[in-house]
C-alpha cells in the first residue's frame, strides 16, 4: 500500500473543504483508495492570513516552487480560480510530472485544448469532476456511466448562485442585491459574481459538457447567453400565474430528425412548468436532465456550489487518480484532442421553442391587434394572452403572450417589430418556455 502524496494549491473555500476531508476522513479515504492519501502541502498566497482550518506544522506554505520540485508529490489539487495564474500553475504541475485535479471550469472552457494536449504529451492526467455542477457527479455520469448512449438532450441548471438568487426572490421576496450578497457569504458565488449572474459560468460549464456528451468542439464564447441580471420581479410573478418558474437553463440538444442537423446551445432564463423536476430545483442546487438513446431520461440533482459539495467532487477525483482509474478514463475520453468534432453547433436562429413575451403597452384600442399582427407577420402563432388591468393613472398595462413553437430567428425579428410599435413602451421581454420533450424522447 504505497501512500499517495497530495498537494493542494489554493486554500480558499474549496481548498479548505478538500483539506478538511483529507485530514478528518483519512481512514475512509484510505479504504476507498486502497492506500493512504497524505496531504503534504497546501500552497497559499498569503501565509499571514488567518485560516478556518489548522493543519500540522509545515503543511501550509507559500513556496509553490518547492512543492513543484517535491518528487514525492503524486497528485495536485489545483484550486486557484480564474485564468491566470491558474493556467501557468497548471502547466507547471503537469511539467513537474504530477497528475492534476481541478475545479476550474473557466480555465478548462478557455484553455482545455492546450492543457489536455500538454497532459497527454507528458503522460499525465487531468481530472475535473468538480468543474461542472459541484457535488453532482455529471462528468463521471456522462463520460463513464452513460458511455453506451448517444446523448440527444442535455438541460441543466448549472449555476447554483443564479438558482439561489431566483429562489430567494420567488420564495422570500428577497431583493436581487441582497440575494447576491447572501450567495457570496455562503461561498456559492465566483470571486466576481458577475460571472454567475450574466450566464458566463453556466456557458463555460455547458461548453465542457458539450465536448463530453456530444464530441462537439464548442467555444463557450459562441454560446448565446442571457443571465438573470436583467430578470424583473414582474416576470417571476406572471410566470407563477401561468404555472411556471423561471430557471437559468443551459441547454444542448441535437436537432430533431428532419431539421438541419447540428447542436442547439444556449443559456437563458426559461419558463419551466411547476411540478416538473427542473422547476423544483431550489436554492444552490444544480440539476441536469440528460436523455440518452439507450437509457432514456436520467436526472442528476444536488448541490452545485459551496465548500463541501465541491470538495466532495475534488476528493473523489483524488481517490480515482490514487486508484489509477482516473488516468484510464482521461486517456479513453480523448477530450479536446485532434479527433474531428462529431457535431457542430447550428446557427442560433434555427433553434425552435415556445416563447413568453411581455409588452408594456398603452392601453388603447387596437394595440392587441397590432401586437398579434407583428407576431403573425413572422409566422408566430399565439397560444394565450393575458392583459392585466392598467395601473391607476398610468394608462399602461402589461400584455403577456405565450406563443406556440417558433424559431429564435423569427422571434428576434418579431421582437424588433413589436418594439417599433408606438404603443409599446419599454424593451420587450422575451423568454423561452421549456417543453416537456424528454418524455417523448425517452422510452
Ligand atoms: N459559482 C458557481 C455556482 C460555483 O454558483 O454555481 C462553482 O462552479
Amino acid at each position: 500500500m504505497t501512500t499517495k502524496t497530495i498537494a493542494i494549491i489554493g486554500f480558499g473555500t474549496v481548498g479548505t473543504g478538500v483539506a478538511k476531508l483529507l485530514h478528518e476522513e483519512s481512514a475512509r479515504l484510505e479504504d476507498r483508495a486502497g492506500c493512504p492519501l497524505q496531504l503534504k502541502h497546501v500552497v497559499v498566497h498569503d501565509l499571514a492570513k488567518e485560516r478556518p482550518l489548522s493543519l500540522p506544522a509545515g503543511v501550509v506554505t507559500d513556496n509553490l516552487q518547492a512543492v513543484l520540485d517535491d518528487t514525492e508529490v503524486d497528485i495536485v489539487a489545483q484550486l486557484v480560480g480564474g485564468i491566470e495564474p491558474a493556467r501557468t500553475i497548471m502547466t507547471q504541475i503537469l511539467q513537474s510530472g504530477k497528475d492534476v485535479v481541478t475545479a476550474n471550469k473557466a480555465l478548462l472552457a478557455e484553455h482545455g485544448a492546450e492543457l489536455f494536449n500538454l497532459a497527454r504529451s507528458l503522460g499525465r492526467s487531468i481530472a475535473f469532476e468538480a468543474s461542472v455542477a459541484g457535488g453532482v457527479p455529471i462528468i463521471a455520469g456522462i463520460g463513464r456511466n452513460l458511455a453506451a448512449n448517444q446523448v440527444t438532450s442535455l438541460r441543466g441548471i448549472l449555476n447554483g448562485t443564479s438558482n439561489f438568487i431566483v429562489s430567494q426572490m420567488e420564495e422570500g421576496g428577497a431583493a436581487y442585491d441582497d440575494a447576491v450578497k447572501d450567495a457570496q457569504v455562503r461561498g456559492y458565488a465566483e470571486a466576481d459574481p458577475t460571472m454567475d449572474v450574466d450566464g458566463t459560468d453556466a456557458a463555460q460549464k455547458l461548453a465542457i459538457l458539450a465536448h463530453l456528451a456530444f464530441g462537439a468542439d464548442v467555444r463557450w464564447q459562441s454560446i448565446p447567453k442571457i443571465g438573470i441580471d436583467q430578470l424583473q420581479s414582474a416576470d417571476l410573478q406572471y410566470a407563477t400565474e401561468l404555472g411556471y418558474r423561471i430557471k437559468l437553463l443551459a441547454i444542448a440538444e441535437l436537432a430533431d430528425k428532419g431539421e438541419a442537423p447540428g447542436l442547439d446551445l444556449h443559456v437563458s432564463p426559461t419558463l419551466v412548468r411547476i411540478g416538473t423536476p427542473l422547476a423544483e430545483v431550489r436554492g444552490a442546487n444544480n440539476a441536469i436532465s440528460v436523455v440518452g438513446d439507450a437509457v432514456g431520461q436520467v436526472f442528476f440533482h444536488g448541490l452545485g456550489a459551496g465548500q463541501m459539495p465541491t470538495a466532495s467532487a475534488v476528493v473523489a477525483d483524488l481517490v480515482d487518480l490514487a486508484v489509477g482509474r482516473g488516468q484510464l478514463t482521461f486517456n479513453a475520453l480523448q477530450l479536446w484532442s485532434d479527433r474531428p468534432a462529431k457535431v457542430a453547433a447550428r446557427h442560433a436562429d434555427l433553434a425552435r421553442d415556445r416563447f413568453y413575451v411581455r409588452l408594456r403597452i398603452d392601453d388603447r384600442p387596437g394595440v392587441l391587434a397590432e401586437a398579434s399582427g407583428a407576431l403573425g407577420q413572422h409566422d408566430i402563432s399565439i397560444a394565450s394572452v393575458i392583459q392585466h388591468e392598467p395601473e391607476d393613472g398610468t394608462g399602461q398595462a402589461d400584455l403577456v403572450i405565450m406563443t406556440h413553437q417558433a424559431t429564435e430567428g423569427a422571434m428576434m425579428k418579431a421582437t424588433s417589430d413589436l418594439e417599433a410599435l408606438t404603443a409599446v413602451r419599454q424593451p420587450v421581454i422575451r423568454m423561452r418556455v421549456l417543453e416537456r420533450r424528454e418524455e417523448s424522447r425517452s422510452h
